[in-house]
């Protein structure tokens, strides 16, 4: 269960954002889920601080990340340096990376296989156009994005690794795709990772939907079986609807 903040929430804001969380998350969640949150780089010293002295089980996640260890990359910050800073998660090749700053599945191959050398998860972003889906070729894209980003992976990382369906009309749009629609993306995801990397990997890589998810809809876009937890953007910024959409995967 990932809340992506996105480009939201100074480091004040992050701070109390973070402890209203930690007070409305239960042990119970905690139990059947993985909970983490991608604030911004500038929060995430201060959240570690947080999180180290409040709650160790809440996780702490980036939203993008640099493939080079170090070096003249003005602006960039490496995987190195967010395994630091207790970074468990980061996002790699969503949407908006690769619309509004260019990033291509090589590229995002490339942060992959960073982020996984330096200890971390990746949360893999995949994802079509709506256009795309019109012209009915959503299993494709989502095939070719799976393809191209693990590229160079082993069967066992892609197999402790996480993968996001996130259609791309979904996001900030409160167009949520249906539940039908998210276990269609989360399948072809799947059935990807089989084909390339074998069964063993495709039964132990985590999938999850991502766009409009909120507390209302979170538990039916997981009913079905290839979707294992949400991508949550917008609904993430507030801690009680995140608490609510974790809380949704808790069975009563
Ligand atoms: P929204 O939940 O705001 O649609 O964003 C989804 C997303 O892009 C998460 O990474």
């Amino acid at each position: 269960m990932s809340g992506n903040w996105k480009m939201n929430h100074d480091h004040h804001q992050a701070i109390s954002t973070v402890q209203r969380l930690i007070f409305r998350l239960r042990p119970e969640d905690y139990r059947v889920a993985d909970v983490c949150i991608h604030p911004p780089f500038t929060d995430l010293r201060s959240v570690q601080v947080v999180l180290d002295n409040d709650d160790p089980q809440l996780m702490l996640g980036a939203q993008h990340c640099y493939w080079e260890e170090s070096g003249a990359f003005t602006g960039e910050v490496s995987a190195a340096m967010l395994a630091k800073l207790g970074v468990t998660y980061v996002i790699a090749g969503h949407s908006e990376r690769r619309q509004l700053f260019g990033d291509t599945d090589e590229m995002v191959a490339r942060r992959v296989r960073a982020i996984l050398a330096n200890g971390m998860t990746p949360i893999l972003c995949v994802g079509e156009t709506g256009e795309e889906r019109d012209q009915g070729w959503t299993l494709e894209r989502i095939r070719d994005q799976v393809k191209g980003s693990l590229d160079g992976c082993t069967a066992d990382q892609v197999g402790s690794m996480v993968v996001a369906y996130e259609p791309i009309w979904a996001i900030g749009t409160g167009r949520t795709a249906t539940p039908d629609d998210a276990q269609a993306g989360a399948h072809a995801v799947r059935a990807e990772v089989e084909a390339r990397f074998g069964p063993e990997a495709a039964s132990t890589v985590r999938i999850q939907y991502g766009g409009s998810v909120n507390p209302a809809n979170a538990r039916q876009l997981m009913s079905h079986p290839d979707v294992d937890g949400v991508l949550v953007g917008g609904a993430s910024l507030d801690a009680d609807s995140f608490a609510a959409i974790v809380a949704s995967l808790v069975q009563e």
